[in-house]
């Protein structure tokens, strides 16, 4: 089975580590990958057969005989050609949304009026366009939520305390444009500790996998800027028993009703952003992808035949009993490089990484340099992940191992896996 999985990062690289461990025999592919990746997976793309569009993406699966397109990141997703869109014209099974259902994640006014269509619990919201929209909407009740309408790597969104920080992001989105034309939400500021739930869509058939918590701003106590993820945790344990049918009942089962009765076609992983506040669990955001790097702690635990489940599952047929996931905890810690997630410093050199044992490396931005050895090459640079029976003995396990690799103007948290528990 020729298996491609589209991205870069640490989520695709343990994407294609599940893919590889499970039983079936795979031939794996990437596009476009990493060097960490390509020791894994061969690279889709070549010198003779360049990739630069969706269209080519595809011409060069035909070529290659892609029996299986996983869509690891959401950007090809959500374009014009739509990722999904293409490969269902051209017969390949892909595992993730066309673009029509994708604008769950690409418009947050979308997902929003989604939400309140089919009667999910979220915040309240107004969609505005201009400042002075904005301040009426807001109407001096702090803390606020700010969301620009619209993709923006993660940084469209400002939680802001008081006027002050409200109004610099006002400036920043609606008078600057720094993310370009768009619409604005005010939202419902939610308080409560939030959980990723992931799901498997297979049209009407869904499956609820193992949930996770990520870390999501710069430095330890949840300060400083947001960034990507600077680590997460996953357990079965994380949701006790009424939790988890609460979120099935009033969350992703209407989901899933509400994306068939408004025709949007749906196979692949959908992330649930939810704050469980104390009137319950509410939705703060939908992203048509596995998180990052909530894979890296999530995806480990995976047993069974993950690719055949994905297979099958892209060509219609959701088969749950084909995966189970391990007891115990799972963490990932990220190491990042100097100066994110304002900017992120390339081509310091990496080492310690043979050092590693009993935890997994997932490559999220390292390169090989002209001697073969890995160096930092993005934002987010390395995740280590380590399982333990506890979450003391896995967040024990993650540091240590982490604690192995070295690169210049590293940044880590100290306290991935305690915080939020
Ligand atoms: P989003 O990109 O919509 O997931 O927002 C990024 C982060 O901002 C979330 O993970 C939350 O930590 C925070 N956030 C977003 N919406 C709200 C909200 N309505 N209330 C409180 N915090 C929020
Ligand atoms: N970890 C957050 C995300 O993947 O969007």
């Amino acid at each position: 089975m020729k298996i491609l999985v589209v991205g870069k990062g640490g989520r695709e690289h343990a994407i294609l580590t599940a893919i590889s461990e499970s039983p079936s025999p795979t031939d794996l592919y990437s596009f476009p990958g990493s060097d960490a990746i390509f020791e894994l997976a061969k690279p889709l793309a070549t010198p003779e057969r360049p990739v630069e569009s969706v269209e080519s993406l595809v011409s060069a699966m035909q070529a290659e005989g892609i029996d299986l397109c996983v869509a690891g990141e959401e950007s090809y997703l959500v374009r014009e050609e739509g990722l999904a869109n293409a490969c269902r014209e051209a017969g390949i099974p892909c595992w993730g949304p066309p673009k029509e259902s994708a604008q769950l994640e690409a418009s947050k006014e979308f997902a929003k009026e989604f939400l309140v269509r089919h009667g999910i619990p979220t915040g309240g919201y107004d969609p505005v366009t201009t400042i002075d929209e904005a301040r009426a909407a807001i109407g001096g009740s702090y803390p606020t939520v700010l969301k620009f309408d619209g993709l923006a790597a993660g940084k469209g969104v400002a939680v802001c305390p008081d006027e002050t920080s409200a109004e610099a992001f006002l400036n920043e989105v609606l008078v600057e444009r720094k993310f370009g034309p768009g619409r604005l939400l005010v939202e419902e500021f939610l308080e409560g500790p939030e959980i990723s739930i992931f799901a498997s869509i297979v049209d009407r058939d869904y499956q609820i996998l193992a949930p996770a918590r990520d870390y999501k701003r710069i430095f330890d106590g949840d300060e400083g800027p947001n960034t990507g993820g600077m680590g997460a945790v996953s357990s079965l344990e994380m949701l006790d028993e009424d939790l988890r049918r609460t979120i099935e009942d009033r969350i992703v089962r209407p989901t899933v009703e509400g994306l068939i009765a408004d025709g949007l076609p749906y196979r692949g992983f959908l992330y649930f952003g939810l704050m469980l506040t104390k009137d319950g669990p509410k939705v703060i955001e939908y992203n048509c992808r596995f998180g990052d790097p909530e894979a890296e702690a999530v995806l480990p635990m995976v047993r069974g035949d993950f690719a055949t489940y994905l297979f099958e599952a892209a060509k219609g047929d959701l088969n749950p009993e084909l995966i189970s996931f391990s007891e115990g905890w799972s963490i990932c810690l990220v190491s990042a490089s100097a100066g994110y997630p304002a900017s992120s410093r390339s081509g310091d050199p990496i080492t310690g990484l043979d050092q590693v044992a009993g935890a997994r490396v997932f490559h999220a931005g390292t390169r090989r340099n002209a001697v073969g050895q890995y160096e930092t090459a993005g934002g987010r640079v390395l995740v280590v992940t380590a399982s333990g029976a506890t979450r003391d003995a896995a967040v024990a396990k993650v540091y240590a191992e982490s604690d192995k690799i070295e690169f210049p103007g590293r940044q880590r948290r100290s306290d991935i896996g305690t915080r939020n528990f």
